[in-house]
């Protein structure tokens, strides 16, 4: 399945219509519905109370100062300050308000993408780099958040102040009106026309900053590489490209961002030039009066002031709808990987089977090509073959990392599909090949996704540790238990990371155990300690061993080599030395 967020191909067939991918982010502030509405109806008692006010002047003018009653226009001018006040006070709310919806559905958006993260298969994270998806889940989601908490009352606002000084320009005077905002009309053809060309300037530019952070996180995540091979100047030499094409995104899109604003003043201004000549004119013949024209020129500041504030705004807007989109794929994702109903479960004696499997993984290479093969309960089994012949694709498979792409694999002859994840995760215990720890204590570690032992006490630990033959395992740790951890590794070594892995997988007590290469980087002696400790788990228990290193499959009670798409059994360790021996098989 094609999980690529980058890839042209994965956003067409699944890019929402404008309207679906509106009400899916409506959707997850649904819970401010009521916030919402107040703060809808402040703005409307805004822009009414900043529509009223040049008429009130206009009125006063005509009504009062022309026939010097000057008490009149000290009332008039008293009721003014009282609503540009109640304005004032509207206006602090809605701000204050409309605040706090922003940051709450920052809050929402960041843990839907989150939770989303968490559901998608291993597939996803193989197609995107971690860099980008941070990237997505900060600076992505921050755009939308600052559009909304910032822009979009602002936005709707003048939207209302400008309809209605627009309705109220068309009432006075219908041809002066009309003549008054034909430039707009043009404005807003021209709006339209390139605002898909802004639309994928903004695009570009999230790109590339999605690009710049994946390319921080991959220098960061192998910076022991980069200091021991002395890539530093490489890297460096990567990020400044990185950062140079960011650079050059963003700048391109802030020109399309705002190059309307200049048209907009320009628009503005020959709207008012208009009024003025033509009003004039119409006071000379008789048909307007001053306190009238007054009003209208307000009126017509009124309608392009905000058709101005508008175009600033639409730079935020353009770059939220341009982020949006780019949140709005990643939660269009699913996961791939579907429970199926479980059909009627088969006793058997066989833990995993194969039938006929063929696995091909997402960039077109086939690893495994119409195998088959039958693991019993209870047995040993080892699998060897040359390094790529595909031996972790074979046990991803079987802890379902993947699907396969033809073929059922069955576990204790249920389809693994019909498993949900939690089952499944209790049964198999796999120890990777590139050992994974998170930050805090060996003792965390090891209760890591293991509900049973989590609520245990020291004590009761200890002796659960015992009884696993685990406790000797831990001398290797200075502090024991309390040994701290990062995540990044450091502090430790490799073979002890190995075992805290092997020690966690153990302490699950599986029905099935796969060490992928598990103790490649422990010495001799702790690996035979290792061996005891493995045969002291239950004799029901399957344990699959995926090793280069033939000692370590002495104990095999039947080794298959894996190689070239082909699974193929080949008997006892002593069977398998001899078909190595007549070359019927290639290691
Ligand atoms: N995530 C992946 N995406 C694409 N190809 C992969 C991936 N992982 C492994 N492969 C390819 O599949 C083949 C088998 O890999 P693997 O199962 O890891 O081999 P082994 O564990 O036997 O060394 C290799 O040729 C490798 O290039
Ligand atoms: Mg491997």
């Amino acid at each position: 399945m094609n999980y690529n967020l980058n890839q042209a191909s994965a956003k067409e067939a699944r890019k929402l219509p404008a309207l679906a991918s509106l009400r899916k982010l409506v959707s997850i502030i649904s819970g401010e519905r009521h916030n919402i509405v107040i703060a809808f109806s402040a703005i409307f008692l805004n822009a009414g109370l900043s529509l009223l006010g040049p008429y009130m002047v206009g009125y006063t003018i005509d009504k009062y100062v022309q026939t010097k009653n000057y008490h009149g226009v000290l009332i008039f001018a008293g009721i003014l300050l009282a609503m540009y006040l109640v304005a004032f006070i509207v206006n602090y709310a809605q701000m204050r308000m409309m605040g706090g919806i922003g940051q709450r559905m920052l809050f929402s958006l960041r843990n839907s993408i989150f939770n989303k993260l968490q559901d998608l298969p291993l597939d996803f994270f193989n197609q995107n780099k971690a860099g980008d998806l941070i990237s997505r889940i900060n600076n992505d989601t921050d755009k939308v958040n600052q559009f909304f908490s910032q822009s979009l009352m602002q936005f709707i606002g003048s939207l209302i102040t400008m309809t209605g000084a627009g309705i109220l320009l068309l009432i006075i005077n219908l041809p002066l009106g009309l003549a008054a905002m034909s430039p707009a009309l043009i404005l807003w053809i021209f709006t339209r026309g390139i605002s898909p060309w802004v639309r994928r300037r903004n695009e570009a530019s999230l790109k590339s900053l999605g690009n710049l952070s994946a390319e921080i996180q991959e220098s960061l995540a192998n910076f022991r590489v980069v200091i021991a091979f002395n890539r530093r100047d490489y890297f460096r030499r990567r990020f400044e490209e990185a950062n140079g094409e960011n650079y050059k995104r963003s700048v391109q899109a802030g020109i399309a961002n705002n190059m309307l604003s200049p048209f907009y003043s320009f628009a503005s201004n020959v709207g008012q030039l208009i009024v003025l000549a033509l009003g004039i004119w119409f006071i000379i013949k008789g048909y307007f009066s001053i306190g009238l024209l007054i009003s209208f020129i307000s009126y017509i500041s009124s309608f392009y002031n905000p058709l101005r504030q508008m175009a600033a705004l639409w730079a935020n807007f353009q770059l939220a709808l341009a982020a949006w989109d780019r949140i709005s794929l990643l939660l269009s994702f699913e996961n791939n990987l579907k429970i199926i109903p479980a059909s009627n479960e088969v006793s058997s004696s066989s833990c995993i089977n194969f039938a006929n499997v063929s696995f091909t993984y997402p960039n077109g290479k086939e690893v495994l090509h119409k195998v088959s093969f039958n693991l019993q309960k209870g047995r040993t089994y080892a699998f060897v073959g040359p390094t790529g012949g595909g031996k972790t694709t074979t046990a991803s498979l079987i802890a379902r990392l993947y699907d396969a792409t033809k073929g059922t694999i069955f576990l204790n002859g249920r389809d693994i599909r019909s498993y949900t994840p939690c089952e499944r995760a209790s049964k198999i215990g796999f120890i990777l090949q590139e050992p994974i720890l998170f930050s805090g204590t060996v003792r965390d570690n090891l209760l890591y996704g293991n509900p049973d032992c989590s609520g245990l006490t020291g004590d009761q630990l200890g002796k659960a540790l015992e009884d696993a033959k685990l406790s000797g395992l831990l001398k290797r740790f200075d502090k024991g238990l309390d040994t701290p951890i990062q995540m990044t590794g450091d502090g430790i070594s490799l073979g002890q990371k190995q075992l805290i892995s092997f020690m966690r997988a153990i302490l699950r007590k599986p029905e099935l155990l796969i060490l992928d290469e598990a103790t490649a980087n422990i010495d001799t002696v702790t690996e035979h300690q290792l061996e005891e400790i493995m045969e002291n788990l239950p004799s029901s228990t399957t344990r699959v061993i995926i090793a280069h290193r033939l000692n370590t499959i002495e104990n095999a009670d039947e080794i298959f080599f894996v190689n070239s798409g082909k699974i193929i059994p080949a008997g006892s360790f002593s069977e398998a030395i001899n078909l190595l021996m007549h070359g019927k098989v290639e290691s």
